[in-house]
């Protein structure tokens, strides 16, 4: 009788990876999630991928960031996406496309002189990142900026440079959420985090998730997201009724945190993770973005 079940192939694992060899640093406020540089992320993900997990999210954590965000042209994911093939190459390799973990300022773009983030430069910039990303031979790359335009500027490059085959996953209905808080600790971006409330959705919005959803469509995007999951069930459920197009939902690191620190005091149960999973699916989800992997 049972109508929704999640398999481990639902799954997309986040990874942040570090500069460095044999570095692994605990994430204070996500227990059982760390920064690793790709040598440890390699090992630490062989039982997953040996137990069926067949996709990665890869966020760089730069030892240095400046107010253009410069950094995120470096080698840093480049090599993490080569090494991570040559150790798993059946794995699909996703790699986020931002600038937040290498602004000092910590927004998703490079500013303009009054200090709101510059849309048209970043959306630059994330074309540069995208096939630098594809070069390497990551299989999808995900903007994660919310500028607008951004998944045609990089559809466009991709396509120019001849990486007609990599796939674009956007965040397209994301969130100017307060459950991104642990995220912070995760990627060290800059205390003051910037307000993200220019670029980042209204949480009170509903018809405007679609809207965003139906750009990019439009743009050129093959897989869509909706973030944070948990907290917007229903957004993800209007957009399975409306497209077609297959819908990843990004179960966020505050859903994550707050349900760990609950377990980590035995208030509830941890198979309250795998209700989660399955009510994101239940709602529509195709794939789940999730750092409960290991617990699931
Ligand atoms: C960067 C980005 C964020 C997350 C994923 N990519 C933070 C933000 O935009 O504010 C959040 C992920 C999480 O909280 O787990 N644009």
């Amino acid at each position: 009788m049972r109508e929704t079940d999640v398999s481990i192939s639902d799954l997309i694992a986040p990874c942040f990876i570090r500069e460095g060899n044999n570095v692994t640093v605990p994430i204070a406020s996500m227990p059982g999630i760390f920064q690793f540089s790709v040598d440890r992320a390699i090992e630490d993900l062989r039982e997953s991928v040996v137990k069926g997990l067949q996709a990665i999210l890869l966020f760089g954590i730069p030892d240095t960031k400046d107010p253009e965000g410069r950094a995120a042209e470096n080698v840093l994911v480049p090599e993490a996406v080569h090494a991570i093939r040559t150790a798993f190459p059946d794995l699909v390799i996703m790699t986020d496309v931002c600038l937040c973990s290498y602004t000092d300022h910590g927004h998703c773009g490079p500013l303009d002189p009054k200090g709101k983030v510059d849309n048209a430069a970043a959306v630059d910039a994330y074309a540069r990142v995208a096939i630098a990303h594809a070069r390497a031979g990551a299989d999808f790359v995900a903007p994660s900026g919310m500028m607008d335009g951004m998944v045609a500027g990089i559809r466009l490059a991709l396509d120019r440079e001849g990486f007609s085959q990599t796939g674009i996953m956007s965040y397209s209905a994301k969130y100017a959420s307060h459950f991104y808080g642990p995220f912070r600790d995760a990627t060290a971006i800059s205390s003051d985090f910037g307000d993200r409330r220019t670029y980042q959705m209204d949480p009170a919005n509903r018809r405007e998730a679609l809207r965003e959803i139906e750009c990019d469509i439009e743009e050129g995007a093959d897989i869509v997201m909706v973030k944070p999951a948990l907290a917007y069930l229903d957004i993800i459920r209007e957009a399975r009724d409306a497209f077609d197009h297959p819908i990843a939902a990004y179960n966020v690191s505050g859903e994550y945190s707050m349900v760990e620190a609950a377990i980590e005091k035995k208030w509830i149960s941890p198979d309250v993770a795998r209700e989660i999973l399955t009510s994101i699916k239940r709602a529509g989800a195709d794939m789940i973005i999730t750092y409960s992997v290991k617990r699931f």
